[in-house]
């Protein structure tokens, strides 16, 4: 059976899943929007497993515990900051999705949940992060069936249009 794609819209934090991800920065230290939300639901133990990674360069992802939220691991991604496109933005950006993926995988989780990475502050037009996100993950799991469930997680009803219309009739 293949892998089961869709886009809900939801508070991350809120998620039941083996892992859910965070659209952090490469401090690994905390900030606003999802990355604030993280932190603030899953408590100090995070912040301080955090201090412990050194950072993670941009388009890469590192993986932590959960602590106090219902999902087991949080998956630390790092997407690149919009600057219109030609400064590799998209390579960054499919980058950080596969990284999470990978380390999904290595950890033998089979559900997560990503949130619209890069497109809050970090100003990557949603129109085109969605359909790179969608087709980044489907090229993943067709190759490797570990993980059974992804979600797309997004926090405003124009967002969950955007990857409904990208994911098609389910
Ligand atoms: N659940 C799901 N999605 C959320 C939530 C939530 N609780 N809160 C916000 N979003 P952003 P970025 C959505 O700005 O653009 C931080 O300060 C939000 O509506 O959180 O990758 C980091 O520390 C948007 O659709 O992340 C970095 O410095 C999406 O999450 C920087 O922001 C991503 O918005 C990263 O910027």
């Amino acid at each position: 059976m293949s892998t089961n794609l869709r886009a809900i819209r939801a508070d991350i934090t809120t998620l039941d899943v083996d892992a859910i991800v965070n659209a952090a920065n490469t401090s690994l230290l905390g900030g606003g929007g999802v990355d604030g939300a993280v932190h603030r639901a899953a408590g100090r133990g995070l912040l301080d497993e955090c201090r412990t990674l050194g950072g993670c360069p941009t388009g890469g992802a590192t993986i932590t515990g959960g602590y106090r939220l219902k999902a087991r691991h949080v998956i630390h991604a790092v997407g690149p900051v919009w600057h219109g496109g030609d400064r590799g933005e998209p390579e960054l950006l499919a980058s950080c999705y596969r990284r999470a993926l990978e380390l999904a995988v290595e950890h033998g989780l089979r559900s997560i949940a990503f949130p619209s990475i890069s497109t809050g502050v970090y100003g990557y037009p949603i129109e085109r992060a969605a359909p790179l996100a969608v087709s980044t993950v489907g090229e993943f799991v067709v190759r490797d069936a570990t993980i059974r469930e992804v979600i797309f997680c997004c926090f405003s009803g124009s967002d969950l249009a955007v990857y409904e219309r990208v994911l098609g009739p389910t």
